[in-house]
């Protein structure tokens, strides 16, 4: 499974922090940037990260933003992408279970480093149990 990672300044740091975890893991990721503190337009770097998804280049992604909430509005106004800014693990679990989520948005100033690294270990390694949620999912489009 492909991964693709993206962030602003303020979650660039736990970008990196994650890519440690897939590192580790031997999952295969793109980090389409930014690749370091500097000021950037979160909006740029969510658009190009869910487009990779869109290609069908990864299957699920990871924004990292201050809060994770820029990166997810960004995101979900685009076709195709479902993405959750999450801080809990139940919520990470039920996003992938129920909701399908295919974008996991992370803030850099609201989680730790280690808390990023569960929740996208979480995120990536539950599946959707589709059935009844199937049907509600192609009611977005
Ligand atoms: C950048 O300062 C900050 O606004 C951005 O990282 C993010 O939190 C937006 O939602």
């Amino acid at each position: 499974m492909m991964i693709v990672l993206g962030a602003d300044h303020g979650g660039f740091i736990i970008k990196e922090a994650i890519k440690k975890y897939l590192d580790e893991t031997n999952i295969e990721y793109i980090d389409i940037g930014s690749y370091n503190t500097e000021s950037v337009d979160y909006p740029v770097y969510a658009k190009k990260l869910c487009s990779k998804i869109q290609d069908g280049t990864a299957e699920l992604g990871i924004l990292c933003c201050g809060t994770g909430i820029g990166m997810s509005m960004v995101a979900n106004k685009q076709k195709g992408i479902r993405a959750a800014v999450l801080s809990d693990e139940f919520s990470c679990e039920f996003s992938r279970k129920h909701n399908n989520a295919n974008v996991l948005c992370l803030g850099g100033r609201v989680v730790s480093n280690e808390k990023a690294m569960e929740l996208a270990k979480l995120f990536l390694n539950t599946q959707f149990e589709s059935g009844r949620h199937e049907r509600r999912i192609a009611m977005f489009e």
